[in-house]
């Protein structure tokens, strides 16, 4: 197939690229690097560059995205976001302006020539899980961030493709996604980030009291879902999300990595804006497209921190 993946050279759009050249798909990715790196594909480059095509653009330019669909692609891959909660609070018109409008151009197109349209939202817009069941995709929602915010209304305007124009579409809300290329500065990299400062015999900083737990999913789980899902006609039309079904408070994974000694409390940055409790039901996902993650916590942080230590590329 021609395969078109936007923000392809990102840290989970790296992986999905990876798995899409490996079932022997044409990979076309747009991104403006404005937060990957070529380098990110570096050896699939070099390994399989004739498969590979990379396209350095913006998704809110038109000229760029109408040039690029003249590549007949069956499936559209739609990663490329602003994807920092606190960036949002501070400037949300970039965020809008990626997430919805951006979105919104890809989607145009993709309806324009038929194209499969998977997109990435995430599970920073669920309210929060209530229970140790966890969450499922019919449990409410909440724009706690403009970023959650921008989210759901592409999103709706994913759905709405669907239910006007027939558009075969897919909503995933992966949870949060941590392994080898996360950048470890910013946020929702906090697996990142800790392994970088145990690594460099820092502390490890914890907003607030580090009893908000998070669902942390291995990347290469995670775009086995995503391309599985670009994979299936049974989920158009559905929203559906993937995590490791067992949530860790922050504190608890500080203290997977390190002593209690290396751990220090700081204040919230955006208090107002946190989850307190995530937590995955992946059943849905289990169900139709027979999914379910194959590598616990304790082999994913060790393989990120393999590679941490064996890489420039942090
Ligand atoms: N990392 C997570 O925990 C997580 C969890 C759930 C969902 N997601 C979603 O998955 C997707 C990928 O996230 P990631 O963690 O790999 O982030 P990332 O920042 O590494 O990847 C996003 C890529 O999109 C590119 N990009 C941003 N704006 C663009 C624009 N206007 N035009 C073209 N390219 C642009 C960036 O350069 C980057 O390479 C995002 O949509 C994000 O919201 C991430």
């Amino acid at each position: 197939m021609n395969v078109l993946v936007t923000g392809g050279v990102g840290f989970i759009g790296r992986w999905v690229v990876d798995y899409l050249l490996r079932d022997g798909h044409n990979v076309w990715i747009l991104d403006d690097l404005s937060n990957g790196k070529t380098v990110n594909i570096q050896r699939m480059l070099r390994d399989k560059g004739k498969m590979v095509h990379f396209i350095k653009g913006d998704i809110k330019d038109l000229r760029i995205v109408h040039h690029l669909f003249a590549n007949s692609f069956d499936i559209c891959f739609h990663l490329a976001a602003s994807i920092n909660v606190q960036d949002s609070i501070d400037r949300p018109r970039v965020t809008f302006e990626n997430d919805v409008i951006g979105t919104f151009n890809i989607l145009e197109l993709c309806k324009k020539n038929q194209v499969k349209f998977v997109f990435m939202s995430t599970c920073m817009v669920y309210e929060q899980a209530w229970n140790e069941e966890g969450i499922r995709e019919t449990n409410p929602v909440k724009p706690a961030s403009p970023y959650a915010g921008s989210k759901l209304a592409a999103e709706n305007m994913v759905l709405s493709y669907h239910y006007a124009y027939g558009l075969p579409a897919t909503i995933l809300r992966p949870f949060n996604t941590y392994g080898p290329y996360q950048k470890t500065g910013g946020e929702g990299g906090v697996v990142a980030i800790f392994l970088k400062n145990k690594l460099a015999g820092r502390p490890l900083k914890i907003y607030g009291d580090g009893t908000q737990t998070r669902d942390l999913l291995y990347v290469e789980d995670c775009a086995r879902f995503v391309v599985e899902a670009g994979y299936s006609d049974k989920v158009n039309g559905e929203i559906i999300h993937a995590g490791s079904g067992k949530d860790i408070s922050i504190h608890d994974l500080a203290n997977l990595m390190v002593d209690e000694s290396q751990i220090k409390h700081v204040p919230h940055i955006h208090p107002q804006s946190e989850v307190p409790k995530l937590l995955c039901d992946y059943s849905k996902a289990k169900e139709i497209l027979n999914w379910k993650p194959n590598y616990t916590l304790e082999e994913g942080i060790t393989k990120t921190e393999e590679w941490m230590k064996s890489t420039t590329l942090m």
